[in-house]
């Protein structure tokens, strides 16, 4: 059971996460959040699910996670149009916050693996669905969603990457509220970085990322593509150097050669 209290007392941010809606059961937190018939329209609203039956990750793959073990959320953006024309940014503060909070609480080291994986020991313990709805032509709601594995021992199913959870790692149970509030902490923070310091979030970024420099190959559908992963640029796409030289990638899946 996720204890609210516990949960509230350790926030400390202005907006994310005041706004806070607890269930026990939903399809998924994104399509809740991103579907404007649900009247939320509160900025920085946060969705905690126990269970989804429809949980979604990149590339229309289903996200697993075993209910009340670990943490699946979505926070919503709405209207905040300046943050809007930084995406990858946004995707990358959710990314740097969870591994920045699991650093900070349980000194275990983390890696980053673009576009916004949370690695620790080479497995995934975090995913990142950043998805948007438009009124008109214009962006006016942003949902990241995010799924951490947390106290999840086993894991089923099929995975592009080896899972693991923040349990498994360090060898005892977590708690959830002190996590979630920590990486609601963080998030606010990268968020006023994106706004006034975008080069700070890019930065940091580089530096949690161990593949920089590495031979790669990125996978997208069918297409694979091999190269030296160059550096990321000041929007957040990755530059791979190829035999034909620098080429941009927006999407895709990286895995080292
Ligand atoms: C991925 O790595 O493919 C992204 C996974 C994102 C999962 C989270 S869990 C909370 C939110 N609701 C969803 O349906 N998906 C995201």
């Amino acid at each position: 059971m996720f204890e609210i209290e516990n949960f509230d007392i350790r926030l400390n941010t202005d907006y994310i996460g005041r706004n806070f809606i607890y269930v026990e059961e939903i399809d998924s937190t994104n399509t809740f959040l991103l579907d404007k018939k649900n009247g939320v329209s509160i900025s920085g609203t946060v969705v905690l699910a126990e269970k989804q039956t429809k949980g979604r990750g990149r590339k229309d793959r289903v996200w697993y996670s075993s209910k009340e073990q670990n943490l699946t959320f979505s926070i919503l953006l709405f209207r905040e149009y300046k943050l809007f024309e930084k995406l990858n940014l946004l995707n990358f503060s959710a990314s740097l916050s969870v591994a920045t909070s699991i650093e900070n609480l349980y000194q275990l080291k983390t890696e980053l693996k673009w576009p916004n994986d949370v690695l620790i020991n080479k497995k995934k313990t975090c995913g990142i669905l950043l998805e948007s709805s438009s009124h008109g032509s214009k962006i006016d709601r942003v949902v990241i969603g995010i799924g951490v594995n947390v106290n999840q021992t086993m894991f089923q199913g099929q995975f592009n990457y080896p899972p693991t959870s923040i349990r498994n790692e360090l060898g005892r149970e977590i708690e959830r509220e002190r996590l979630l509030a920590e990486i609601l902490n963080n998030f606010e923070f990268y968020l006023n970085k994106v706004m006034y310091e975008p080069e700070f979030i890019i930065r940091e970024w580089k530096e949690k990322c161990r593949m920089l420099g590495e031979k790669v190959y990125i996978k997208e559908g069918e297409l694979v593509k091999n190269g030296i992963f160059e550096d990321i640029d000041k929007e957040g796409f990755l530059l791979l150097k190829t035999k034909e030289g620098i080429e941009k990638i927006t999407i895709g899946d990286v895995s080292l050669v």
